[in-house]
């Protein structure tokens, strides 16, 4: 999957067709073509033992590395960059923006909550915790959770904004749980706020970007601790703090390669946290000194009272020498498969199954744009279904910047971005429903080993473009929400369509109005709630639309300045990946997204009908 989560390289030129330079945001692939080109020469190389090592300049502050690269003992090399190239490289390595790391203590901050009292059990309470209220990854909020009726939605009105102080892209999917807001950021920083006032109770500052959304659950062995808040951050690092405090209980690191990462939310259930690792070695792993390609997708079981290992499932098999490139460079395969989505937990089979993402390198696993069903307990794989064969991909692969490390054919990129979502049907029948980037939606049958039930295609590919790598990528990417009817999914081409689950026919199209010449894509998760739908876009509009017919019920541009709680400025931007969290007819979601290059925003808005 490219960039950075978000849509690959070929989404961003789509995005930017007239070639405009990109500013970089954590993660994205300009810095690894660089820390490949300028850097790995001698970090890395076992003859440059003084050097220290790719992983330990990766837990470095944003600022250290920009001042070693300007200041510091790495000032030749860094004068040899330009400016961008040594900011770039600082947010990449470290995989936070620079300047943040004051600016975004709690401590720092002008709107504490006058007082911490203890929080109610989660359980007992309307929640949104994680990226989905249930496990299942539906995405949908019952009615006396939402506390939000299709007529009262209109009356939705900002009640407050919360800036991510120095953020670029508000991507984190907020969990709301026992009255408060749980929600990491892109500078590292996760958060807890009050729903009502967004006054805040804590900050704990992460090794890097924290993207998922963050689960409250209760913890035991930790005296004084009853809930804890788990996250995971974009150098595979996973966090368990007091919910209450913020104070850390336990850090594990799921995975050593240099470039693995948390970019989807774990999953916590009965005494176990399911992390979901993907790798961002796909951005550009084309430079010809690098040994491509040795990233790859895996779940990992932890002990959730300690952080301790119970077992770890990849999703290809371990890499192996292929062939030297032609600067006699070592080659490796399989690679890829990342998981960069929230695994979906089906407790009646005590399986949980996830999307994977494609392969770098040939040739491809068959497990890799597939969905794969692990039991539970042990981790064993016991099916799954491949969507896409042959998709090796990596970007700068196309075209010109092409080389010898390239896959023989790139692409088509297609990736399962998004959760399978587990639902019963009303014959009592349950599916596994996913979609990918190139349209096709499909329905698994999970008590037949993932045999196909439905196939549906949601997006044409345009006469005569049957062979156009962008073509393929106009269908779903972050995901949908599901109610007992319908699968309802944005689109990467603009508008959402609404699926029956049963069948796969479409049940109604919603298409928004775009300014001619613009192309805005609605690849973000939807959110559902019985009798509406909500959808956010590339263009920082949130629409809610009916569930019975698509017609739009509310909107609300977020492309704009707000004034926040906590005084900083903050402005949203695109919404690429998140859809709103919704509970007690209060509405939130951040707005920014700087992955592509365009739009970045580092706001956090709390809607209600009050
Ligand atoms: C010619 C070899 C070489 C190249 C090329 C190189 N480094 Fe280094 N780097 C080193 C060595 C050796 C050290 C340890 C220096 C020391 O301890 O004084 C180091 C240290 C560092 C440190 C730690 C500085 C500190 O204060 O602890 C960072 C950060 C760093 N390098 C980043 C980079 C980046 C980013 C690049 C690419 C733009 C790069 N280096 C290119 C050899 C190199």
């Amino acid at each position: 999957m490219a960039i950075g989560l978000g849509m690959g390289l070929a989404a961003r030129a789509q995005e930017n067709p007239q070639g405009r330079p990109v500013t970089a945001g954590p993660g994205t692939e300009s810095g690894i073509a660089t820390f490949q080109q300028r850097c790995m020469g001698c970090h890395g190389n076992p003859n440059v033992p003084l050097a220290p090592a790719p992983d330990a300049i990766r837990q470095m502050s944003p600022e250290k590395i920009y001042e070693a690269l300007t200041t510091g003992s790495m000032k030749p090399q860094g004068d040899a960059l330009t400016e961008d190239q040594r900011r770039m490289l600082a947010t990449f390595l470290s995989g936070r923006p620079l300047g943040s790391m004051q600016s975004g203590d709690a401590r720092n901050m002008p709107n504490h909550c006058a007082s911490n009292p203890p929080m109610s059990d989660p359980a007992a309470g309307p929640e949104w915790n994680g990226w989905s209220p249930d496990l299942a990854n539906s995405r949908f909020q019952p009615a006396n959770a939402a506390g939000l009726r299709p007529d009262g939605v209109p009356q939705l009105k900002l009640k407050w904004a919360f800036g991510y102080p120095d953020g670029l892209s508000a991507y984190g999917q907020p969990s709301i749980v026992s009255g408060r807001v749980f929600v990491g950021s892109d500078t590292g920083f996760v958060y807890s706020l009050d729903v009502a006032t967004g006054c805040v109770y804590w900050s704990y500052q992460a090794k890097g970007a924290v993207r998922p959304a963050v689960s409250v659950a209760r913890v035991e062995g930790h005296s004084g601790t009853k809930y804890a808040a788990y996250f995971g951050d974009a150098h595979a690092n996973i966090y368990a703090v007091d919910a209450q405090t913020g104070q850390e209980l336990w850090t594990t690191r799921v995975d050593d390669h240099f470039v693995a990462r948390i970019t989807a939310a774990p999953k916590v259930y009965a005494g176990r946290v399911y992390v979901p690792v993907s790798s961002s070695e796909e951005f550009s792993a084309s430079d010809l000194d690098y040994p491509c390609c040795t990233g790859r997708g895996s779940l990992v079981a932890l002990d959730a009272d300690t952080g301790a290992r119970v077992w770890k499932t990849y999703m290809v098999p371990e890499p192996k020498p292929t062939r030297k490139n032609s600067r006699g460079v070592q080659q490796y395969s399989p690679s890829g498969g990342s998981i960069w989505n929230s695994p979906t937990i089906d407790t009646e089979r005590s399986a949980i199954y996830m999307g994977t993402g494609d392969g770098q390198s040939d040739p491809v696993p068959d497990t890799t744009d597939a969905v794969v069903a692990l039991d539970l307990k042990t981790g064993k794989m016991l099916w799954f279904y491949e969507a896409q064969a042959n998709d090796a991909f990596m970007g700068g692969c196309n075209g010109p910047t092409r080389t010898d490390n390239c896959p023989k054919v790139n692409g088509p990129d297609q990736d399962i971005g998004n959760s399978p979502i587990l639902r019963k049907l009303p014959n009592g029948k349950s599916v596994v429903v996913f979609g990918m980037k190139n349209g096709k939606v499909f329905a698994l049958d999970p008590d037949n080993k993932g045999t196909i039930l439905w196939q549906a295609r949601v997006v044409e590919i345009p006469k005569g473009q049957e062979n156009s790598f962008y073509a393929q990528l106009n269908g779903v990417v972050w995901g949908g929400a599901a109610d007992d009817q319908n699968v309802y999914y944005g689109l990467q081409s603009g508008g959402m369509v609404a699926l029956k689950l049963g069948t796969g026919e479409v049940a109604w199209r919603a298409k928004f109005p775009t300014p001619p010449g613009t192309r805005i894509s609605n690849s973000a998760a939807a959110t559902a709630l019985p009798g509406v739908v909500f959808l956010a876009g590339s263009d920082g509009k949130l629409h809610a639309l009916s569930a019975a017919d698509g017609h739009v019920l509310w909107e609300y541009d977020t492309a704009k300045p707000f004034q926040t709680v906590n005084k900083v400025p903050a402005r949203g931007g695109a919404i690429a990946s998140i859809g709103p969290s919704i509970v007690n007819g209060m509405i939130f979601i951040g707005s920014g997204y700087a992955v592509t290059g365009t739009n970045s925003g580092n706001v956090l808005l709390a809607f209600s009908g009050e």
